[in-house]
């Protein structure tokens, strides 16, 4: 069964005008974070709006250096797609990995599925595979850049496009704040950008495989994400404005 939401109507004129306007909008806004934030970094999970401005970015050649994070945890298809990159662009991700160390803490103490068990535990492993990589990423940078957007969840209500990153210390930008989910696919579509292949599953937010499930039509686009939690606590630490020690509570 084809997903619909993976494949918007092209001909249709409003949503042709939208996205030219917001793509425009977008370029300009990455033009002038990579002139007047430089160095500036873009944290790609190679999910469909990151690869958007992935587009965007190679496009207009543009000085952001692209990174992701690898939980190690990450399912076959987003290791695909890291390939997929290399052949489409030329282009090798700079990757950030957690330090064994904690993870050996982690397993030893907890197992090797513990998020399962609790909020808590499940946030530990979000700070040990997630946070404190990123914190890596993120030091001597002026800015970073998300592929983040208001509609995906009730945690990310009002998202602004810039503010400023308190927990890390420096700006922050959401160049696709306002973008719908049908803006996004057609981007893809019309310029042909390569794609994780879960999308084309029912899988329109993807994270590690053990925390990821596809969902039902009308669900929520982020309901497959930590599905056994609670909505409010659907966040990982990357998005959160504090600081995050690595500690594991509990
Ligand atoms: S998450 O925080 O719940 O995992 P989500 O998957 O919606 O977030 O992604 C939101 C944005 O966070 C992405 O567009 C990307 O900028 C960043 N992000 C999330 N996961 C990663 C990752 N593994 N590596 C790099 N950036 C990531
Ligand atoms: Fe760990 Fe799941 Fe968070 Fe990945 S999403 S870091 S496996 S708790």
């Amino acid at each position: 069964m084809i997903n619909p939401a993976t494949n918007p109507n092209l001909e249709n004129p409003t949503l042709a005008e939208s996205l030219a306007r917001k793509t425009a909008a977008a370029a300009s806004l990455l033009g002038k974070i990579a002139c007047e934030w430089r160095p500036a970094v873009f944290a790609s999970s190679l999910g469909a709006e990151d690869m958007v401005i992935t587009d965007l970015i190679v496009r207009e050649h543009l000085p952001i250096e692209i990174f992701s994070l690898d939980t190690g945890r990450l399912p076959a298809e987003t290791y695909d797609l890291m390939h997929d990159l290399q052949t489409r662009y030329g282009l090798k991700l700079r990757l950030y990995y957690p330090r064994n160390d904690l993870i050996e803490d982690y397993t030893r103490e907890y197992g090797i599925n513990a998020f399962y068990d609790s909020v808590e535990l499940r946030m530990a492993c979000c700070r040990i595979r997630k946070v404190e990589p990123l914190q890596r990423a993120l030091a001597n940078r002026k800015a970073w850049i998300t592929g983040m957007r208001a509609e995906q969840s009730t945690t990310r209500d009002g998202l602004p496009f810039q503010s400023y990153d308190e927990g890390n210390k420096l700006e922050k930008f959401n160049p696709l704040a306002d973008w719908s989910e049908h803006e996004v696919w057609a981007y893809i579509r019309r310029n042909d950008v390569p794609y994780n292949k879960l999308h084309d599953r029912f899988y329109p937010s993807v994270g590690c495989a053990p925390c990821t499930r596809a969902i039902a039509l009308g669900e929520d686009v982020r309901a497959g994400r930590w599905w056994w939690e609670e909505p409010a606590n659907k966040e990982c630490g990357l998005h959160v404005n504090s600081e995050n020690p690595v500690s594991i509570a509990r």
